[in-house]
């Protein structure tokens, strides 16, 4: 697992090899460069100033010091803005969600703590920090509310519709069921609101490029998404407006929907037509998006023998006042399990926050993480080992929609995981393993995620010289698409990888949706794939021209495209080289640009069959009751998600989720201070999330799960799945280890003191 290609080498490269991510050197060589990292002449620099309260009004500002900073360009409010449009639909987006979108700066009116609500331009940063700090807002405040609880008694079925949300799909009759059934739980269960904090703060530098046009280097996951979204709200043509975002240090979902950093940097530059950078601070990062809190409630009823007899999954997740963002929640386990009678329902608590939006693996990381907590006390109640339960309520279909899936190899995982990780060595009752003074638990969940494709172009441009250059406008927000489609292109034309360039994010390249869903690698890797074939079609018609024919009068189906040649696979000894078959096309360039959507190749209808991704995740804990300190001291994850494309880097995907699931079973937890209505842990030294001592072993089995019909390729996409389900298995491992069950994520010191 360990192929290092160097650009003397003719070796290309096949989907399922494992090898370095092909981006590795630039990024720690730091030749990689992010949004806020671009030099501009003549740059100004914005500071976000943010609300103090959380509701109410601005009366007035008094900017008589802050103008006096030397180096103060400009201050911008809603009083002195440019104008902006009036409708709603001026600011959605490809992801926005039914309601009205935030506009920063639109008017007096303030609907969360740290809204922005200034944005002081000046020469130079700390001019601009030190200005913004000297600005002085008079508030009219009114009363809000961020609590959950009290929230609650507001709490309303979401109406509209979200492209991505399905409400859940009741089959049987579970209160029926359930109020005759011999083995019942019973239980509520919480996860706390999350924030992203990717590595790379939201960032945005936008460069007047004079005659009206801007370039904007965005922290985005979605380059075209940006450029609409800008296009429409400042009026610039599409034409004016370029994004990039080459490079994109994490997101995990913070960068799907625009941010008010890019909003705020290109008003400034229209405003004052100069270029203006804008960073957010660490602690503004936690005034936007964010995973919302949620609860859900899970009744689960078994007959004796431990059949599943009734599930009923009711979750409540918060949204703000003024969209709602819905999540898929309680389908993934209405669609897991075997059972006749099954019943969601899905509400919506509005508090006074930003809105909260997509975070990896949103609504499966909470509603199947949850729900297989319920599934092991239900396993406990009736008694059995919860893998077996597990087992014994398998659905080959989606049981919720009565689907065939396209494959799930989720059995085969279980199996897998349960040997590597030595399951059948676990004792049933809680409390009862030990070592030294610590308690020791054994505890398995079951992930879900889904396999989803999006409509994406390619552009494949090969030289007579040999080199290739791959182009999609997505970008790789550092879950390795640059290796992925590199590595598709390698295997299709026979390309070594030291010649291929792929080209990502650019609105200016070809049409792709934003990246997120876990449908990157599937999509813009067929995408990918079309167009390179289309080269490949070209240059077999060439070779069979070139004199003396030496592949003789092959098909094209006849020969491989590998390691610089073209080969007839019959007999290896008859090839050519691609540089000959180049020379015959006549060309200097050949080029290409495709089009992959829903239906290429052997892919079959969603209406049809259900596709999905599954895990099945073992986790040991150790326990110091005295201290209360967990420590997750060994995971195994096996996942089943398709073909894979690049073992190495698919590895590092699963085990980034699987460390951000043990965060949100251990660590994560955004604090808001009611009182203020403002998060209050804003920072990486109180927000926590795992470091390098809370992990320790790690391993990811991938099970064979070939799927001709999910996508073009048969790849599921595994950017989330490694997330879901993942706290579950821990939570449910502090059970086995304690005896004491605790239905609140994340379990901290205290719940267990
Ligand atoms: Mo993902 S939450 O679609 O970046």
């Amino acid at each position: 697992m360990n192929t290092t290609t160097t650009s003397e080498s003719t070796r290309s490269v096949r989907i399922g090899d494992a090898f370095n991510r092909v981006d590795g050197l630039e990024k720690v060589t730091g030749r990689a460069r992010y949004a806020a990292e671009y030099a501009a002449s003549g740059l100004l620099y914005g500071w976000v100033v943010s609300s103090d309260i959380a509701k109410g009004r601005i009366v007035a500002f008094d900017e008589t010091r802050a103008r006096a900073v030397p180096g103060v360009v400009e201050i911008l409010t809603h009083a002195n803005r440019p104008h902006l449009p009036l409708r709603d639909s001026n600011y959605t987006d490809e992801v926005s969600v039914p309601g009205s979108p935030f506009r920063a700066l639109y008017d007096d009116k303030i609907a969360f703590s740290a809204q922005p609500i200034a944005l002081v331009v000046a020469e130079s940063l700390e001019a601009a920090r030190d200005a913004a700090a000297l600005l002085r807002v008079e508030y009219d405040v009114e009363p809000h509310n961020t609590d959950f609880d009290a929230a609650m008694r507001e709490k309303f079925e979401p109406s509209k519709k979200r492209s991505t949300f399905a409400p859940p799909k009741p089959r049987g009759d579970a209160k029926a069921a359930f109020a005759a059934a011999p083995v019942k739980h019973v239980g509520a269960y919480r996860l706390s609101s999350h924030f992203h904090n990717p590595m790379e703060m939201h960032a945005a530098t936008v460069v007047w490029e004079g005659g009206g046009k801007i370039t904007v280097y965005d922290k985005t996951q979605g380059s075209q998404n940006v450029q609409a979204y800008l296009s429409s709200i400042f009026g610039f043509p599409k034409g004016d407006i370029r994004v990039v975002n080459a490079f994109v240090g994490g997101a995990f979902g913070s960068g799907l929907r625009p941010q008010y950093h890019v909003y705020l940097a290109t008003m400034a530059a229209k405003m004052l037509s100069r270029s203006v950078r804008v960073v957010l601070t660490r602690q503004q990062m936690f005034s936007h998006v964010h995973r919302p809190e949620a609860i859900q409630s899970v009744s689960l009823a078994t007959d004796e023998a431990g059949h599943l007899q009734a599930i009923l999954n009711d979750a409540t997740t918060t949204t703000s006042r003024f969209e709602n963002y819905m999540e898929v929640v309680c389908n993934w386990g209405l669609m897991n399990y075997a059972c006749e009678n099954a019943t969601g329902a899905y509400t919506l608590a509005p508090v006074d926050t930003y809105t909260p939006g997509d975070m990896r693996a949103p609504g499966a990381a909470t509603g199947m993480t949850l729900f297989e907590m319920a599934i092991d006390e239900m396993a406990h109640a009736v008694g059995q080992d919860p893998l077996e339960f597990r087992r014994l309520n398998y659905s080959e279909v989606d049981a919720m929609n009565d689907k065939p899936y396209t494959s799930k190899a989720l059995r085969e995982a279980y199996d897998e995981g349960a040997e590597r990780f030595g399951w059948s060595a676990r004792s049933l009752a809680p409390r009862s393993m030990k070592e030294g003074r610590e308690l020791v638990g054994w505890g398995v969940a079951t992930g879900m995620w889904d396999a989803m494709f999006m409509k994406t172009s390619a552009r494949a441009r090969l030289t007579a010289a040999g080199d290739l250059e791959i182009a999609t406008a997505g970008s790789d927000i550092g879950t390795g698409t640059y290796t992925v489609v590199s590595q598709v292109a390698s295997e299709t034309l026979g390309v070594p990888l030291g010649r291929i360039t792929a080209r990502l994010g650019d609105s200016d390249l070809p049409a792709s949706p934003v990246e997120g869903g876990s449908w990157g690698a599937a999509s813009s890797g067929a995408a990918t794939q079309l167009a390179c074939r289309r080269i490949a079609l070209k240059l077999h018609d060439a070779a069979l021209e070139i004199e003396g024919a030496p592949l003789g009068k092959v098909k094209f189906d006849e020969v491989e495209f590998r390691d610089g040649r073209i080969t007839v696979k019959a007999d290896p000894s008859r090839s050519v080289s691609l540089a000959e078959a180049m020379a015959a096309t006549g060309k200097a360039v050949l080029e290409e640009e495709q089009t992959a959507k829903s239906g290429v190749g052997d892919m079959v209808s969603s209406m049809t069959r259900a596709r999905n991704t599954h895990s099945a995740i073992f986790v040991e804990v150790k326990v110091d009751e005295d201290l209360g300190v967990v420590r997750v001291t060994r995971v195994v994850c096996a996942v089943a998600a398709g073909r894979i494309i690049n073992p190495k880097t698919a590895r590092s995907q699963i085990l980034g989720g699987v460390v951000m699931g043990i965060g949100m079973a251990l660590h994560e937890e955004g604090m808001t201070d009611h009182r203020l209505g403002r998060v209050m842990n804003h920072s990486l030294a109180e927000y926590h999330i795992p470091v390098n001592a809370d992990i320790d072993s790690i391993e990811v089995i991938f099970v064979n799960e070939p799927d001709p019909n999910v996508t073009p390729l048969g790849v599921k996409g595994l950017g989330e799945i490694g997330i879901v389900g993942t706290a579950g298995a821990v939570a449910n491992a502090i059970w086995h280890a304690t005896g004491k069950r605790q239905r609140s994520l994340p379990v901290t010191i205290d719940k267990l003191l």
